[in-house]
């Protein structure tokens, strides 16, 4: 962005992007296999993900929606049949939705559940849709003129933490109640020993600790940047950019 040791950010660059594409791809890939095993194993879940009531009914697939736990209903963008298909390759077949279930063995936050599940995918596929755009612009020779995607794909670096988070959150208020589905409620699970103001003060700990590493993180990461790679004197005389042992930052003043 700021055309600065672009002999070694271009390459760095390029490298980063063909990794990114190939692995924003293959994660459609594995999140849908996760999704088959929802289904499976967790169904409440599943849709409780995709705010699916009625188990009679074809499961259509939202891009976007609010999810009425009251009403039972769930509104917003979609594509009709999405969901069976998906799941049975045909746009009729029915999905079991979460009026099968008891009402107390439903996830109770079924529109945090929704989400959060659909803030993911949107990354995950917010994700593919930059990357592929930016390796076609590459093919064009225009990756480096487009200022703005620099500028985004800086940006872009928070997107998978977020979807971490958020995938992680769907994952585990989606199994409630269960601790292990079906067998186990997250209330029969209690520990007897451990005391709830103990998990709370572990929490913190942990998240205090994870907070410290990731400033460290940031600080040196902003250092290595700002350092810049070490010039070296080529055979030719010419002067060549290397990243090199000798800059930890740890260790200049
Ligand atoms: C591209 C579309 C995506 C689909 C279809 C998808 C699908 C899923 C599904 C079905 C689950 C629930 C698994 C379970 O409860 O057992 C899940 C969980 C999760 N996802 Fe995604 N996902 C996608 C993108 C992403 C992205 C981009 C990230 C992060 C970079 C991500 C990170 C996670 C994490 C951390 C979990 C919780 C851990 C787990 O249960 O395996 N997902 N995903």
């Amino acid at each position: 962005m700021k055309n600065k040791h672009l002999e070694i950010a271009k390459p760095s660059f390029k490298i980063a992007l063909v990794i990114a594409t190939i692995f924003s791809l293959a994660q459609l890939l594995t999140g849908h296999k996760s999704a088959e095993g929802v289904a499976r194993n967790q169904p409440a879940k599943l849709a409780a993900m995709e705010g699916h009531f009625d188990s009679s009914g074809v499961a259509d697939m939202y891009i976007l929606g609010w999810v009425n736990k009251k009403k039972q209903t769930t509104s917003g963008i979609k594509i009709p049949g999405g969901l069976s298909f998906l799941l049975h390759q045909d746009f009729k077949t029915p999905v079991t939705g979460l009026n099968t279930f008891r009402p107390e063995d439903r996830p109770s936050q079924i529109n945090a559940v929704f989400q959060f599940y659909h803030i993911m995918v949107a990354i995950g596929m917010a994700l593919i849709g930059l990357t592929l755009y930016a390796s076609w612009q590459w093919k064009r020779g225009n990756l480096f003129n487009r200022k703005w995607l620099m500028v985004v794909f800086v940006w872009a670096v928070l997107l998978p933490q977020i979807a971490n988070q958020a995938g992680w959150f769907a994952a585990e208020m989606g199994r409630q109640p269960w601790v292990v589905y079906n067998l186990l409620r997250t209330s029969d699970a209690l520990s007897k020993a451990v005391k709830a103001e103990q998990v709370l003060v572990s929490l913190i700990m942990f998240m205090l600790v994870y907070l410290i590493l990731f400033i460290l993180f940031l600080y040196l990461l902003n250092k290595k940047i700002k350092l810049g790679p070490v010039m070296h004197k080529a055979d030719n005389g010419n002067e060549i950019e290397m990243s090199s042992k000798r800059e930890n930052p740890l260790m200049t003043k």
